[in-house]
């Protein structure tokens, strides 16, 4: 079995307060995790309270997005050299919420996969199908098109030190969780795809899951073979709920 990554992605929630408590409960309880990789995502603003305070933990940080540019006049952006001073890990790119809510496609998100790996940082690529695709059967068309994005602009071997992660979006933030079957079928289809290309690339590939993962459904989708942690959203803003999902992958 690959090593257990569970990372939470915050989204647009906290404050300087609730995270400071947030952070306090995970570092408290974070020695019954075993041997689980453990991340957290807080919005952009956050990334140095959070860097100060997991210092030296075994809690890493990431960001939620990054800038497909280094540096210049793009307003709002937040470039991957910006996060590598705060000592980011990880940056998400291509969250589903990125895609349909701020209309990035497959090749920016490939462009800010790009920048991430140039800046030393771990992409996070998410990947997923809208309930409506899922329907309509193209689930695998739609998952393979956007690894292709990237697997045409930084090849296949730029996944093997990247994570994926599988995002169904009619899964998100519903309450319906794909069931550890329909999840381990698409990581299937994804690990399949990559060993098409690369063998070594595909076995060495953390794949997670993300959607409605709780305490309670975590290690029954960690237990799937191809299924190598958790992407985090709602879940994460509490800490012994996320601390009972990274102890579900230890
Ligand atoms: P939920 O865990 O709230 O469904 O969110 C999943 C997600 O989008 C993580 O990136």
């Amino acid at each position: 079995m690959r090593q257990i990554l569970v990372a939470g992605n915050w989204k647009l929630n906290g404050s300087r307060d609730s995270i400071e408590q947030l952070i306090s409960g995970i570092t408290a309880g974070v020695e019954n995790t075993g041997d689980t990789q453990i991340a957290v995502c807080p919005p952009f603003v956050y990334i140095p309270l959070v860097a100060e305070r997991l210092a030296g933990s075994k809690v890493a940080w990431g960001s939620q997005d990054i800038s497909d540019q280094s540096a210049g006049a793009f307003t709002g952006e937040v470039a991957g050299a910006m996060l590598n001073d705060f000592n980011c890990k990880y940056a998400i790119v291509g969250h589903s919420e990125r895609r349909s809510l701020y209309a990035e496609d497959d090749d920016f998100t490939a462009r800010k996969f790009a920048a991430a790996r140039k800046a030393g940082l771990i992409p996070i690529l998410c990947v997923g199908e809208t309930l409506q695709e899922r329907e309509q059967g193209v689930t695998e068309a739609v998952v393979a098109r956007q690894l292709d994005a990237v697997i045409n602009l930084e090849g296949v071997a730029a996944l093997g030190e990247a994570v994926i992660a599988y995002e169904p979006v009619w899964a998100i933030g519903t309450g319906k969780t794909a069931s550890p079957q329909q999840a381990q079928d698409v990581h299937a289809f994804i690990r399949g795809k990559l060993a098409g290309l690369n063998v070594g690339v595909a076995d060495k590939v953390q794949i997670l899951y993300g959607g409605s993962v709780k305490g309670a459904n975590a290690a029954e989708l960690f237990a799937k073979a191809d299924i190598d942690g958790g992407l985090i959203g709602g879940a994460s803003l509490d800490a012994a709920e996320f601390l009972a999902i990274c102890s579900a992958g230890a």
